[in-house]
């Protein structure tokens, strides 16, 4: 056994399969191409809940627009507290005060969630006032608008929709694999979503890409993409955006998000040097861990051109692990549903390595 139960089969799922040697990932069927880009996040989340409520619409569109209005009541909950705090600690505490339970509604409220708490923290915390949801727009769009106060372009819109489809749903992951165990104690979906979003948030799952900001402007600060990595290597420090539990090649994800990135600089305020310059330091990044680290395979992955695709929308980076669970949150309640319905509590045994009692003589 390893630390990190790599390789240990902890839950049969019909939900996603990671096939890191082939560098695949296939979401119910459907090779991630074929739904990236293609399918609303409202069309995929369905997807991914069919047969785990009753009576799943194909589309999650206005049941979802209900959902981000219901949600927005919260928001008066938004005290100089919480705005003190980060925005995932924010909408951690924001989702915290949703009611626990295990129907659509619940599902519906918890996927509205990250949407409207995320664009009404980050408003808040430069001074504006939040924007209502409006239940007829798209998810997407409406996620732009509340955080702008201003249309976004259809460009926009369909980056962010890829994006949110592209993460919705990745196998056994930390923060997945955290709410299946929440949900098998039959505590809810409120509590499986806020234990999967708890682990997202740490840096070595959720939380590289704001950091991969500042690697970027770290390096074109220093204007030495080498000496710059080479001298945090020689720190001790973990490049973000680089390496995979799974992936033993390239991170699928990362090429998807890599060409809605490019059609979003390609648009009139596009910015192709940014893009440009973040290719050449992730292929400065490869060549040097390919030399520093010869026995294993870092490639690039998923939060690396989320980093690039989140800027590009106007995201602060602070924000960037709550637009990651925008879209994560379809695949928890999916699992969790599925661990719930038909999967027994997660209890695993561990080994004691401590001393023993001393036997009295
Ligand atoms: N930069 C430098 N070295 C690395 C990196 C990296 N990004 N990733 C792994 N390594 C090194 C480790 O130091 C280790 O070296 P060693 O064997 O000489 O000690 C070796 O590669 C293997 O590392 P592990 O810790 O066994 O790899 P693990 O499978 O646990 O880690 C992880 C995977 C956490 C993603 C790791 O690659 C990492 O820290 N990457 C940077 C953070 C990041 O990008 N996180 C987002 C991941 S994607 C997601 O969660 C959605």
């Amino acid at each position: 056994m390893t630390n990190g139960l790599d390789d240990v089969i902890a839950a049969d799922t019909v939900l996603s399969e990671v096939d890191g040697e082939n560098g695949r990932l296939i979401i119910r069927g459907f090779d991630l191409d074929q739904l990236a880009g293609q399918k609303t996040f409202e069309e995929v989340a369905a997807l991914l809940w069919d047969g785990f409520f009753p009576d799943v619409p194909q589309v999650l569109a206005s049941e979802l627009g209900a959902a981000r209005v219901r949600v927005f009541q919260e928001v008066s909950g938004l005290d100089t507290g919480l705005l003190d705090r980060s925005p995932v600690e924010a909408l951690r505490a924001l989702m915290g005060r949703l009611p626990d339970g295990d129907d659509l509604q619940t599902a519906l409220n918890l996927t509205a969630a990250p949407a409207v708490f995320t664009a009404a923290v980050v408003r808040a915390q430069s001074g504006q006032a939040p924007v209502a949801p409006d239940a007829t727009l798209g998810h997407a769009a409406d996620i732009l608008r509340m955080l702008r106060n201003s249309p976004a372009s259809p460009a926009e819109i369909a980056a962010l929709d890829t994006y949110l489809t592209t993460v919705c749903d990745h196998g056994l992951n930390a923060s997945t694999f955290a709410a299946r165990v929440v949900a098998s104690t039959q505590a809810g979906l409120t509590s499986a979503a806020l234990a999967g979003l708890s682990a997202l948030k740490g840096p070595l799952h959720g939380g590289a890409p704001g950091p991969i900001i500042d690697m970027l402007d770290g390096i074109a600060e220093s204007q030495d993409a080498k000496a710059w990595i080479l001298e945090a290597l020689d720190r001790g420090d973990r490049l973000m955006g680089f390496g995979h539990r799974v992936y033993q090649v390239r991170d699928p994800r990362a090429d998807a998000l890599k060409a809605a990135v490019q059609r979003l600089a390609a648009e009139p305020n596009g910015r192709p040097s940014r893009v440009a310059f973040a290719e050449t330091v992730e292929q400065a990044v490869l060549d040097i861990l390919k030399a520093r680290k010869p026995g294993r395979s870092l490639q690039t992955n998923v939060e690396f051109y989320t980093a690039l695709l989140l800027e590009a929308l106007a995201f602060p980076p602070a924000a960037f692990t709550c637009v990651f669970a925008m879209g994560r949150v379809a695949g928890w309640i999916a699992h969790a549903r599925e661990q719930v319905t038909g999967g027994r509590l997660i209890r695993p045994a561990s080994r004691y390595v401590g001393p023993w009692p001393k036997i009295a003589a």
